[in-house]
């Protein structure tokens, strides 16, 4: 009898144990299901800007979760230039079902293969910085993307030097012939932003009456190294009778003066060069007073859009009501021009 009573007690104990772990397993579930899972596959790590972007997108992360009652998991995958690992990197977030996927493509004219995908699975999908075409946009309507407007940056570009130029004409015509020689360095061929940031820098300097001459122009990608090459180069050509470096983005424009320093040219002795991005080390630049001006390129507020968005959706809420500049399936954040005389309020944005 007594042997009975104490197999009766161990396989209750077994039963109450199993139920418990069952229980707890429960719990974790739901625990999972309270919380948001965000996939964000970025084109390149390296890359100056996207890297600032996606420390705002942590950044961004702590207020959500304080603002939401719950765990935001934002994982970033870097595709290091390969569009194949950025589809498997999608795959994967698909696969363990993220509640929304992020993507900085590598080459924006095949986003239609990932939208196929995140439209089959249902979950919505933010694209940024990198502009898919509309035809592929057009494809599922949980389909988003945060930018900017690539012809706001080069007329703000192009403003900065036309300024400069009237208010400091006889320091930058050095040749005193009374037009702007300048060189141009492009980031990438592929990406929508290069050729518009280019056109529309031109063509503000030439509205304000200015009369320019193009010494030189070539792609650095984005990067710094290419540009600093095409820099040595160019001073190898042209010398002093450079008077603006025009970069499509601040990164090259670091390239760049980094290789007037190295010629004596920097500062006050060489061209003006103005960047777009507002980088910090860009920011930098300008209180050094190696730089003329930049654009600011809002990575705060293009972190907070694409949260915001990819949150709501997420929590199965209309994502205008969170993120009220959403147009349409568009939201481009505003650029602001940066110089000498507002830099500081700028450097106090980043670092707030
Ligand atoms: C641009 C930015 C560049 C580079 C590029 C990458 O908007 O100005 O610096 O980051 O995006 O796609
Ligand atoms: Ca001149």
């Amino acid at each position: 009898m007594k042997k009975m009573k104490s197999r009766i007690a161990s396989i209750c104990l077994a039963l109450c144990l199993a139920a418990l772990m069952a229980g707890c397993a429960g719990v974790e579930k739901k625990e999972e299901k309270t919380g948001i899972k965000i996939g964000v596959a970025i084109y390149r790590g390296d890359d100056a800007f996207i890297s600032s972007l996606c420390a705002s997108l942590e950044n961004a992360v702590k207020d959500k979760e304080e603002k939401l009652g719950k765990k935001v998991v934002v994982n970033i995958a870097d595709a290091k230039n390969s569009q194949s690992s950025q589809n498997d990197q999608v795959d994967d977030f698909i696969s363990k079902g993220y509640d929304a996927i992020c993507v900085n493509m590598v080459d924006r004219t095949v986003a239609a293969v990932i939208v196929d995908k995140a439209k089959e699975a249902g979950i919505p999908i933010i694209f940024f910085n990198r502009e898919p075409v509309e035809e592929d946009m057009a494809i599922w309507d949980q389909t988003y993307y945060v930018g900017t407007d690539a012809r706001e940056a080069g007329k703000l570009e192009g403003q900065i030097v036309a300024d400069a130029w009237k208010s400091q004409e006889s320091r930058i015509d050095k040749n005193g012939d009374g037009k702007l020689q300048y060189v141009m360095l492009e980031g990438e061929q592929v990406h929508q932003d290069s050729l518009i940031r280019t056109e529309y820098s031109v063509k503000t300097i030439l509205n304000e009456g200015i009369v320019t001459e193009k010494l030189a122009s070539g792609t650095g990608n984005w990067m710094r190294s290419p540009a600093y090459e095409l820099m040595q180069e160019w001073i190898g050509q042209y010398g002093s009778e450079i008077e603006v470096v025009l970069s499509n983005n601040d990164e090259m424009a670091m390239g760049a003066i980094e290789a007037l320093e190295e010629n004596g040219m920097s500062g006050g002795n060489g061209p003006i060069v103005v960047g777009i991005d507002g980088t910090e080390d860009g920011l930098e630049k300008i209180i050094k007073g190696e730089m003329a001006g930049t654009v600011m390129n809002d990575a705060r507020g293009q972190a907070e859009s694409i949260l915001g968005i990819a949150c709501a959706c997420a929590e199965g809420e209309d994502p205008k009501q969170e993120v009220p500049e959403l147009k349409g399936q568009y939201v481009r954040v505003p650029h602001a021009p940066v110089t000498a005389d507002n830099v500081q309020e700028f450097i106090d944005y980043k670092n707030k």
